[in-house]
């Protein structure tokens, strides 16, 4: 199965609508990291950057007034000059989604970038977010654009009362979505009620299923490899082995781990169908349930081999692996990308939940880490995800607080230095795979 085979020569462009602090910036950058997860190329166009980049951050809110003419034309010529860039993007880096994040709150400036992407043979669809819950605004103007450059040198309830006279000039303007023709998503209230209109194809769909499960409460995802097992200590991957000992020391202390940074919030602990990650669960007393998605990465032929082994009987396997290893595919089993592509359905639930803690496997957290981690292609493979160590993720407006808390329980240390030149990186020097052990680094705190 192949995402970017499917899209064909199809070049969305995603336009965002919406008054200012509604979370469009919001709703484009988890679309963003969403899309480039699954290897769909896309990129945000941020007008605001253009218009500072022009006429400068620190405008007062009279700038957005749309009586006055000189914050008109800035204003108009920042849209066109993101416009330009974007629709050049797509030939020149072989883009496949755009994301045209502005207000474009009115009809005029709908027709004009309809207009210029249809020159190019580029699709548009409308995604307006509207609020009619005043607190989500207010919270929206605290958290987000307090920390915009267009407010560095205000004090907060200066930059507060200028926001708030800023969203009053939008709002004389403002003509939500009423044109029929158009292809849209209506986000009220953040996915608490969606209106569509003529959406069509896959991938305006996958956008459309995304938007409908985001949400903004606060929570938390914690995720733990499986305790040590029996494969682990004997330097084997894959396989489907109990928990050594040591492992199911682990396993016993996880639930206080838990409590202490969870505190009495509730809880889904999601596992793989694997042994070594349903022992690890035993002794959790939250609803639990099992993924197949959340398997290991599939090792095909070296399934239950040593790195020496597989060096030895499939040294071509290996030379291969460290060149490209995210798209390295063990023969008989599965490359990163696939795993990526299993884990889409993961994904999209975790987007819809609250607490969930995933105990999982090496292959499979690092690709849910670069999700959240918005973390590239590249460097997924190598992300440090060491055993006997709880990862709190913390999701924000934008980015998200990662937590690392190591329990003093000992695991085998099978780290196995790569077998190439020492051109290549230093992380991935220290790097094994499948569940083999990593060399757990990172301190206690
Ligand atoms: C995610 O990464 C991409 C590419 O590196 C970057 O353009 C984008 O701004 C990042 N998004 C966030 C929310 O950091």
């Amino acid at each position: 199965m192949s995402f970017v085979a499917s899209t064909g020569s199809e070049r969305i462009v995603c336009v965002m609508v919406g008054l200012p602090a509604r979370g469009k910036t919001y709703v484009a950058q988890r679309v963003c990291r969403y899309l480039n997860w699954l290897g769909i190329s896309t990129r945000v166009f941020n007008v605001g950057n253009y218009r500072r980049k022009n006429a400068g951050a620190e405008q007062s809110h009279d700038f957005f007034d749309p009586d006055n003419a000189e914050g008109n034309i800035a204003r108009q010529m920042a849209a066109v000059e993101a416009l330009e860039d974007m629709l050049n993007w797509f030939e020149r880096d072989d883009g496949v989604i755009a994301i045209y994040d502005a207000t474009n709150s009115n009809r005029a400036r709908r027709a004009m970038i309809i207009e210029h992407c249809e020159k190019r043979g580029v699709q548009t669809m409308f995604i307006e977010s509207i609020c009619y819950n005043q607190d989500l605004i207010l919270s929206n103007i605290m958290e987000v654009k307090l920390l915009s450059p267009d407010y560095t040198k205000c004090d907060a309830e200066k930059a507060i009362e200028d926001f708030k006279s800023r969203i009053k000039h939008y709002e004389k303007a403002y003509q939500t979505i009423t044109e029929p023709e158009l292809t849209f998503v209506k986000l009220i209230d953040v996915g608490s009620q969606v209106i569509i209109n003529r959406i069509q194809g896959y991938l305006q769909s996958r956008v459309v299923y995304f938007c409908m499960n985001l949400h903004i409460a606060r929570r938390s995802i914690f995720f733990s490899r499986h305790g040590e097992s029996v494969f682990n200590v004997a330097g084997r991957i894959g396989g489907d082995t109990d928990l050594s000992p040591r492992g199911k020391q682990y396993a016993e202390t996880l639930p206080h781990l838990i409590k202490k940074h969870l505190g009495d919030n509730e809880l889904k602990v999601w596992t793989s169908t694997l042994h070594r990650t349903i022992q690890t669960a035993e002794h959790l007393n939250y609803p639990k349930s099992q993924w197949k998605a959340l398997d290991e990465i599939e090792a095909g032929i070296c399934d239950g081999l040593t790195y020496e082994e597989i060096e030895e009987r499939y040294p071509e396997e290996y030379a291969n692996r460290d060149d490209d290893k995210f798209n390295y595919r063990y023969r008989g089993g599965e490359s990163y990308r696939d795993v990526v592509h299993r884990l889409e359905p993961v994904i999209m639930e975790l987007e819809r939940q609250h607490n969930v803690l995933i105990i999982g496997h090496q292959a499979v957290l690092r690709c849910v880490y670069a999700y959240f981690m918005n973390m590239s292609h590249d460097e997924l493979p190598y992300i440090k995800i060491p055993l006997h160590t709880l990862i709190k993720l913390t999701p924000r407006a934008y980015g998200c607080d990662v937590e690392y808390f190591k329990l003093d329980i000992d695991a085998v240390d099978t780290h196995r230095p790569k077998q190439t030149k020492a051109t290549k990186s230093l992380t991935s020097v220290t790097d094994t795979d499948t569940d083999a052990n990593t060399n757990p680094v990172i301190p206690e705190k």
